[in-house]
Order: structure tokens, then sequence, then C-alpha cells
């Protein structure tokens, strides 16, 4: 890269061209004072504090000025010292006088500079200005007569998540950052994500609180429990209690400077009401407290007594995606080494996750893109059923990033949603259609015979069978199942053509009942434009949960053993039984669906459920909650008092992840560790100690101890967790490729093309005539068990709208707020409605997350790959007026 080379403060400095006068004097180490400056945003010189001499006396602004070649620039000269207080004592001027009891307190960066620049008194006339005071949304307080108009709040809504809620408006002495119209924020775009909060300097934007929690005194490093971006959080804590939350300031982290509503401002569910305290055992029909040591005795009695008289099979355990890897490996280890049982599964069923256990399988990868900022540097960017900036709000900023910086973006997606917004090419397919919508654009690709030139070995041998097959399809057909005409899947497959392609795959796909064949149809047309996407990480699947992917990889799922070793590949049962010492079963195990529908048939007798909630988080409650209330024993082991706590016989109160230390896989493959920040309220106790404590009640001879000596086994275990051995402070490794699979094919090799598939949309029926999605809405994780007990998002105003198109709404008779009820062939929910006007008719949304998670009523109690079985995405239904 070409360098030039100036001198600043006597000392020659050399930098690549293009480089900032204040990044070449921060390399060296030389402070200028900055207050509108931020790495992560464009310059824009709004502040002047960085003024700098040049050698002719210019005075110019350091952090808009690109170093040249014999610049020689003075940073500390008593006239620049000059111009800096006045500046200061100008802002401090027009400041209100409120530093006392201001929620920025000693974080304040104007304070900071006026004392790192000596500015006490200003000697000036005070003229406070008078700006907005707003505080009726629950998240952000803005006191705007504190802004000091540097712009970050603007250019961090604009250029980090792009969404474009706030702007400058008026001029001079009135300027200020506002909404249009001078809206209140909450009835404008913004999403809540709290990142022009966090980078604001000054006091104008603070945490909103509903009562005095205290200052934060130190911050802790810390990993997000909600999605499974892994964003790196900063807690700010106080008292042992976790009072703020902001963005990580790790570098290279996956969020930079940004957040999402539920990592800035959910967290507060730790102060759940409802959070457990101590063990609760169940007597004459109540849940009575009890000590550790009795409950756990009972726990292990009752489970070693079950397992004697029925067998192991009658045991199921449920880990959890929300739990960390050295909780998630105990939990599973336990389960098939102490109580010799396959029965494990984790909540990531909820993510569709046959299709992926497949796809490994005969791939040997988890599609791990790495570090999602390759997405922003990807030649076209391909969504299939993915509405990342709901699910996955971080992955969105990147996605919307790229869209902005001019990459191609082509959605896939029946419903109009933010990303389709923003794409070059949107794909409103028919519901269910997504496989034949792949095998069309394939269609049109493989009929041009130079694709074969572009292939690899492997790929082109498979080729003319492949061509064979996929241009047989019938396209009036392909265009009448997806609802889209060839001359729309013709211009996908020019976009796709021998561009370097990145496929964001997500639960719009994932969770249908061909997901498997999609995934498949996807790897074909990969393959065909060039993408060969194993080699080179082009998939990216949204996970769901913050540690769905470390779920699976400590083995918390029936029929896989840590590091994705089949259970059913006997040498692989053997190296973990001489690991263990200990015979394996070889019976496949039961996933939670199965374990449920064999609890309700009476033959699961037990089942422990660590840190999940099936009966708010699965279809058909009612039936789960019977099925549970059916068993002789169920342990529960979780946070918070949950539905299903209410039906345990044994309550084991866990630490939350600010609470204790772990470490998290996200979707990208990353392992983060994490520390404790905050205490856990009253006696409950890191799962992994829990779990290492009864292991010890059962007379299981090696036992832990230590978070360290869990790691130091999975490390010598897992061949792809082999650098967490020891603590992973905040830090991150890569998971790498698994190693695992001796008849593994060789880095590099690809398989050849998977057979073509086909499916007609038989989804609708004449008595349901209406297609529902079952949506996410960003300030709800999953099933809403910890986000509906975030103070700030339950008093948020959201109440999860059934939302219909405006056609049908008008065709049906129905207008805003109407209570209406939604059937599907396995049961309804009841809600306002709203209409939303970016729906197509025949649509309908039910958003997840909201009324106890009543949408899984729609859904039938199946697992997604199940035969006959719609999927856990979208169903048939009707639609009346609740009276009617
Ligand atoms: S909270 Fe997020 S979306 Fe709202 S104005 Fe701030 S940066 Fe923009
Ligand atoms: S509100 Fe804060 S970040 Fe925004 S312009 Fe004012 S001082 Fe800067
Ligand atoms: S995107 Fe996911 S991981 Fe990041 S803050 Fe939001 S919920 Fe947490
Ligand atoms: S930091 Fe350079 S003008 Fe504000």
């Amino acid at each position: 890269m070409e360098q030039v080379t100036l001198t600043i403060n006597d000392r020659r400095i050399s930098c690549p061209v293009g480089t900032t006068v204040l990044q070449a004097a921060r390399r060296e180490g030389i402070r200028i004072p900055t207050l509108c400056d931020h790495p992560a945003l464009e310059p824009v010189g709004a502040c002047r504090l960085c003024l700098v001499e040049e050698e002719t006396g210019r005075l110019t602004a350091a952090c808009v000025t690109p170093a040249t070649s014999g610049m020689v620039i003075r940073t500390d000269s008593p006239r620049i010292t000059k111009h800096r207080r006045n500046i200061v004592r100008l802002l401090m001027a027009e400041h209100p006088e409120s530093c006392l009891v201001c929620n920025k307190g000693n974080r304040c960066g104007l304070r900071a500079i006026a004392a790192e620049l000596g500015v006490g008194e200003t000697g000036l006339y005070p003229m406070p200005a008078s700006r907005a005071f707003e505080q009726a949304n629950r998240f952000i307080i803005r006191d705007l007569s504190k802004c000091v108009l540097c712009g970050k709040c603007i250019r961090a809504d604009h250029e980090l998540v792009a969404v474009g809620a706030i702007d400058y408006n008026l001029r001079g002495f009135l300027s200020r950052p506002a909404t249009a119209h001078e809206r209140p924020l909450e009835a404008s775009t913004c999403t809540f994500c709290g990142t022009c909060l966090s980078i604001c300097p000054t006091g104008a934007l603070s945490l909103r609180n509903d009562h005095y929690v205290g200052t934060p005194q130190h911050e802790v490093g810390s990993v997000c429990g909600f999605c499974g971006v892994g964003c790196s959080l900063s807690l700010g804590v106080g008292g042992g209690q976790l009072l703020e939350v902001n963005p990580g300031r790790q570098e290279g982290s996956v969020n930079g400077p940004t957040l999402c509503i539920r990592g800035h401002f959910g967290q507060d569910f730790l102060r759940a009401g409802d959070r457990l305290r101590s063990p609760l055992i169940r007597k004459n029909g109540e849940l009575e407290e009890e000590t550790w040591d009795g409950a756990l005795e009972l726990v292990s009695e009752r489970l070693m007594a079950i397992k004697e008289k029925f067998g192991p099979q009658s045991i199921g355990f449920l880990g959890s995606s929300k739990c960390s890897n050295e909780e998630n490996y105990l939990f599973q280890k336990m389960a098939r080494v102490v109580f010799g049982t396959n029965h494990v599964d984790n909540g990531t069923c909820l993510s569709g996750r046959p299709a992926l256990m497949s796809m490994r399988e005969k791939l040997g990868t988890f599609f791990r893109l790495g570090p999602l900022k390759k997405l922003e540097s990807a030649e076209v960017l391909f969504l299939l059923g993915a509405d990342p900036t709901q699910s996955s709000p971080v992955v969105g900023y990147h996605l919307k990033r790229a869209a902005m910086k001019g990459i191609p973006v082509i959605v896939v997606d029946p419903r109009q949603t933010d990303m389709s917004r923003l794409s070059s090419n949107w794909l409103p397919l028919n519901p269910g259609s997504d496989l034949m919508l792949l095998n069309g654009v394939a269609a049109l690709i493989a009929r041009e015979e130079e694709v074969l030139g572009s292939l690899s070995e492997g790929l082109a041998e498979d080729f003319r069978d492949f061509q064979h097959q996929i241009t047989s399809l019938d396209m009036t057909q392909i265009c009448r199942v997806t609802g889209m005409s060839e001359g729309s899947l013709a211009k996908v497959a020019g976009m796709l053509r021998g561009r370097k392609t990145v496929f964001v795959v997500g639960h719009g796909v994932l969770q249908q009942p061909v997901s498997r064949k999609i995934m498949e149809a996807l790897f074909n047309l990969s393959a065909l434009t060039g993408n060969t996407g194993l080699r080179e990480n082009r998939f990216l699947v949204l996970t769901y949960e913050n540690n769905e992917a470390g779920a699976w990889d400590m083995g918390t799922v029936p029929d896989t053993l840590p590091g994705f070793q089949p259970l059913n590949r006997s040498d692989f049962r053997k190296s973990w039984e001489r690991a263990w010492k200990v015979g394996l079963s070889p019976d496949p195990g039961l996933s939670i669906i199965r374990m449920i529908q064999e609890a309700e048939k009476g033959h699961i007798k037990a089942l422990y459920v660590m840190g999940e909630n099936p009966v708010r988080s699965l279809p058909q409650s009612e039936t789960v909650r019977k099925a549970l209330q059916n068993l002789e024993f169920l342990v529960v082991q979780d946070i918070v008092k949950t539905e299903t706590v209410q039906l345990a016989h044994v309550v084991l109160p866990g630490a939350a992840f600010a609470e204790k230390s772990g470490s998290f896989t996200n979707m990208e493959g990353r392992i983060q560790g994490f520390e404790p920040a905050a205490l856990p309220p009253g006696g409950a106790k890191a799962d992994w100690e829990i779990l290492d404590l009864l292991l010890k009640k059962t007379g299981y001879p090696e036992t832990y101890g230590s978070l360290e000596k869990i790691r130091g086994e999975i490390a010598g275990l897992v061949p792809e967790y082999k650098d967490i051995a020891g603590p992973v402070p905040g830090g991150w490794v890569h998971a790498g490729k698994p190693e695992t699979d001796p008849q593994e094919r060789e880095q590099g090799d690809e398989p050849g093309f998977f057979p073509v598939h086909v499916c007609e949309n038989t989804m609708k029926e004449d008595t349901y005539p209406f297609t529902v999605i079952l949506g996410s809405f960003r300030c709800h994780l999953g099933s809403g068990t910890r986000t509906s007990r975030s103070e700030r998002i339950g008093g948020g105003g959201w109440k999860g709208e059934i939302e219909i198109s405006e056609k049908d709404s008008i065709t049906l008779g129905f207008s805003e707020g109407d209570i209406i009820r939604v059937e599907s062939p396995a049961g309804f929910v009841e809600r306002a409605m709203r209409v939303e006007k970016r729906l197509s008719p025949g649509l309908i949304l039910v958003p997840k997350g909201f009324a106890e998670n009543d949408a899984m009523n729609l859904l039938p109690l199946k697992d997604v790959d199940d035969e006959g079985f719609g999927g856990w995405i979208t169903c048939s239904a009707r639609v009346n007026r609740v009276g009617e």
C-alpha cells in the first residue's frame, strides 16, 4: 500500500495514503482531544476540538484532514490549546448546569475534555440551550439541552444501523437531532437499538430507568445471551447488580458499536420479580424451599429409582441452547453416562435442526461463514426465508450496510420485509414454494452449456445427469407453484451467474418440512453459479438462540455425540466410551417433541429440563402441560418461575449468563468466553455447578469442581474446541471445520450435485383459505420467556397484533383494533388486528413471543420433518372477528 510520510510534534510518521492526521497521530500514541470523531463513523469535523496547527500556521481539524507527504503538524502549541479551550468554554456556556444530577456523570465526554484542558469557570455569560426534552418511550431519555451537536447519533443511525430515524433539524441555535416532523421516537422508524444512546458523548441521550438504580461503578465485558449473533457487551455494574448495557469495547467484535433492542434494553429481565432464589421441592402439591443438598439428593434418588424400575429409556433430558458450552457438555454427558439414555435434546429443535443435521452429516460442515463482516464484501447477497432485521438485527445491519454500498441483494420472501425494501430484487414467492423457485433458477442456468467449463472436476462429472434432471422440469409448473414469472427467475439467474454470492438462510426455510431438500437445491444453485460454497464458506445460516451452535457441538442432541459425531457409528461411540470409561447405548434418542409424545403415553417417566420452557415454546401448550403432568418426576433448572417450572417436582435455581462464567458459540463459529458481572439472586448457582454437584450425588466418580476442568476435557476430546482449554476471557476462538470423521472428504473436495426434488405447494385448503406466517418481532426472542420479563420491553407498548393485508381487511370488513380469531386445523389465536400494507392478500402474520406465545397453538405438536406436516413457519387458517 502506498505510504505518506509526515512530521507530527517533531516525529516522522509513515502511514498509508488515505489516513487522516488524527489517525496518524493516534497510531503513534499522540493524543488529540475529540468529541465528534468515532472510528466507526465517517468524520464530519463538527466540533473542531481536534484542531492542529500546520507549519504554515493554518489551523485544521485533524479528523477530516488527510495526511500528506511533507506535512509538518503540531498538536499541542499554546495557540491550539487556546482555541480548544475557547471551543469548550462556548460549549459549556450553552450547557445547562446539571452535571451533578446528569445520568452520564463521570462518563461525559464534554466534562472529560473540559477537565483535560483545565476549563472550569467559562468566564462567559451562561446561555443554556433550550431544546426538547423527551422521555415518553421506555428506553431513551432525550434532553437535547445537553446536546453539543456532534452528530454522532445521526451518523450512527444512518451509517451503522441504517435506519434513518433521526437527522439534523432546524439551524443555528435551534439546530438539533430530531425525527421527521419532530415526532416522538416511538412514532418514528426508530427500532430502539440504543446505538445512538451509547455513542452520545454527553447526557443528551441517556438510559431511561423507571426507578433509581444507581450509577455503574465498573464495566465487565460479556456476550449477549439472546440471539445467535453473539454481540459483545459491556455490562455496567454497581452494588453487584447489572445497571446498564452498552456495546462491548473489544476490537473485532461482531457488532462493533451497535446492539439491538434486546441486547441493549432487554437484559433487565435479570431483575425480574420471579427470579428463582432457592431450590424448591413439591410437597402436598405446593413448591416449598429446600436446601441444595436436600434437593439434589432427591433428584439423584428419584432419577436413579426410575432408571432402575423402568430402564434408562424412561428418562429424558432437555438441555438448552441458552446455556453455555460447558453446561451443555456436562448435561448430555450426565444423561448418557450416568443415566444411560440418548434422549437428549435442546431448544434448537425449534430452529429446523433436521435440515442442518442432515446437511452437516453429508457435507461435514456447519456452514460457518466466518466473520459476519464478510457479508459486506460479497458480490451478491441472496436471502432465502431470512428476516434478519427482526430475528438477528446485527446481521441485518451488516446486510443493510452492504446494500447501501451498492452490493446487489436478492430477497426471496413472501412478505415485504425491511431487507426486501432495500433489495435490488425481491421475489415475493408463494409461501412454501422455495424449493421450486431454486429449481427454476437453476434450470435456467443449467441450460447454458458454458456452465460446464466453470465447474470443478467433481461437479463436472455429475453435470450431465444433473442438467438432464433439472432442465426436464416443467417451467410452467414452476411458475404456477411459485407465483413468479420466468422473466423474474431469469433476472435472478443473471445476477447470480459467476458472481461471488453469500447465501443467507433463515428460519423461513429451515422450519419448512422440505427444508433438507431446499438446502440441497440451494447447494446445487450455488455450485452452478460458481459458488462452491463448501470451500469458501458462502453460506450463513441464521441460528436463533445465542448458543445453538454450541449446544449441537456439545452433543445436546439425540443422535449425535460431542463434536458432531454420529451416535450410530460404532467407531465414534467406541472412542467416547474410552474417553468416558463407560458403555454407551447405541439406541438413537428421542427429540423433545417425541419425548413429550412418549410422556403423554406414559412411556417417558421422568424429564430433566435445563434452561428451556417447553410449555411456552413448543406447539400446543395444553398438550405439553398435560404430558408433563403425566410424568412421575419432573426436574426443572431455570432462572425464572416459568410455566414449566410451575409443574416441576424439583426446581433448581440457575444463574443467568451475566452472573456466571462460560462460553457461547455464535453463528460464525466464534467461541466467546464471559465472566460474572452481577451476583446471582439468593442461592442460585451456575448450571455447570449444579450439574457437577448432582454428578457427585449420583456417585459418579469423576466430578469437576471448576469450569477449567470441564473446558480441559472438552478441548481434549472435541477438536474444534481444542483452543478453549483454560480461560476464554472475553476474546474469541474460532471453531474450525470438524476434523472428526475419518471418512470425511479432503478439504477442498466438493460433493457432486444433489438429486433434483420437486414439491407442489399443497398448503391451501378450501376450509382454511389463508396462509399464516409465524413471524419474529425484534423485541422478543423465541417464546419471549425472558424478553417478556424485561420491564422496558414489556412496557414498550407492543401488543403483537395480528397483521392482515389491506385488501383482505376490506373484503372481510375488519377494522384496526378488532379482536379476530385465526384458526388452523391445530388450534387458534385471538388478538387485536392491524392492517399491514406490506402484506400480500391471502397472507396473515402472527408475531411470536407475545401473549404466552399463543401463536404456537396454530401448529400441531409434530417434529418439523414429520411426514405430511406443514412445518413450523406457516400453516393454513381461516379467520373471523370474535363474537361473529
Ligand atoms: S435507537 Fe437506534 S434506530 Fe433509534 S434513533 Fe437511535 S440509532 Fe436510530
Ligand atoms: S444528541 Fe448526543 S450524539 Fe447526538 S448530536 Fe447531541 S451530543 Fe451528539
Ligand atoms: S443482535 Fe442478538 S446478540 Fe446482538 S444484541 Fe441483539 S439479541 Fe443480542
Ligand atoms: S473531532 Fe475533529 S472536528 Fe470533532
